[in-house]
């Protein structure tokens, strides 16, 4: 009688103790709802659309022999659309009218070289810099007379329309420097103004002067200035979109610790 008792005992102890576990399961281990949340929006399911002016190596421009698009910002944005799982798809796109290109949602992001600037920050968001800009002046190689800002003076000097190196020389003229600025739609007819002896000297981004200057050193020269403060290259998004803002962030920041974004870095620039 006493052992019956004793397993009596147990068995409805064990019994409760297992309702209760039951019962606390579902509060301990939460399972995912059927469906996953919709993390951004995209212009076209699958793929990650990308508005660049694709005329600004080593940026985005287009290789003569496969007639693709490269660059470091095509390199980077493909590994970006590859970790948050989607294709790639770049949109040749006017410099003049990139940002109302965003946001019209013609793409879902802006990746062009494009400088964060406050002014451009009211329209749309930045991710967290992805590389380090200043402007320099590009000259004539044959040309000796501009050593520094300050020799602009009475110079024509090209600019692509809107971009930083345009309101760097709008910034000199209210200095007093008397230059005269030629606006330009593409930075290739900016260059292309100095060869033809149109311009004696354009206000672009460092990279793009030095790369010029360094496939054609009979016909350019870069002068540095230190007037020139550092500027950030960012990728834009829509303000609608702070889930493919968060999720760029996100895969930029995995992409710096893990090198994968010094191998592109040294890729087209060499080791830093
Ligand atoms: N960094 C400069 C700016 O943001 C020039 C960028 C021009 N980019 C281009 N793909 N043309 O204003």
């Amino acid at each position: 009688m006493k052992k019956v008792m004793v397993v009596a005992v147990v068995l409805i102890l064990s019994l409760a103790f297992l309702g209760c576990a039951q019962q606390e399961q579902p509060k301990t281990t939460p399972k995912p709802t059927a469906t996953p949340e919709k993390k951004f929006d995209l212009v076209t399911k699958g793929v990650l659309t990308v508005g660049s002016d694709i005329a600004y190596p080593p940026f985005e421009y287009t290789d003569e022999k496969t007639g693709k698009y490269t660059g470091f910002d095509v390199d980077l944005m493909t590994e970006i659309a590859k970790r948050l799982g989607l294709e790639v798809k770049f949109v040749n796109t006017a410099w003049d009218g990139i940002i109302p290109g965003l946001m019209a949602k013609k793409y879902d992001v802006i990746c062009s070289a494009m400088t964060i600037t406050e002014e451009r920050a009211k329209q749309v968001d930045f991710s967290n810099p992805y590389f380090e800009a200043k402007q320099v002046i590009l000259t004539s190689a044959s040309d000796t007379s501009i050593k520094g800002v300050n020799d602009l003076n009475g110079k024509k000097v090209a600019v692509q329309q809107g971009t930083t190196g345009d309101f760097a020389a709008q910034k000199l003229v209210e200095k007093g420097i008397k230059l005269e600025i030629i606006r330009f739609e593409g930075t290739p007819e900016a260059l292309l103004a100095i060869q033809k002896g149109d311009a004696d000297a354009a206000i672009i981004d460092n990279f793009v002067a030095y790369l010029a200057a360094k496939k054609d050193p009979k016909t350019y020269r870069v002068v540095d200035d230190p007037e020139f403060p550092p500027e950030y290259y960012g990728i834009a998004v829509h303000k609608d979109n702070k889930g493919l803002l968060k999720a760029i962030n996100e895969v930029l920041e995995e992409m710096k610790k893990d090198g994968t974004y010094d191998q592109i870095y040294e890729k087209w620039f060499g080791k830093g």
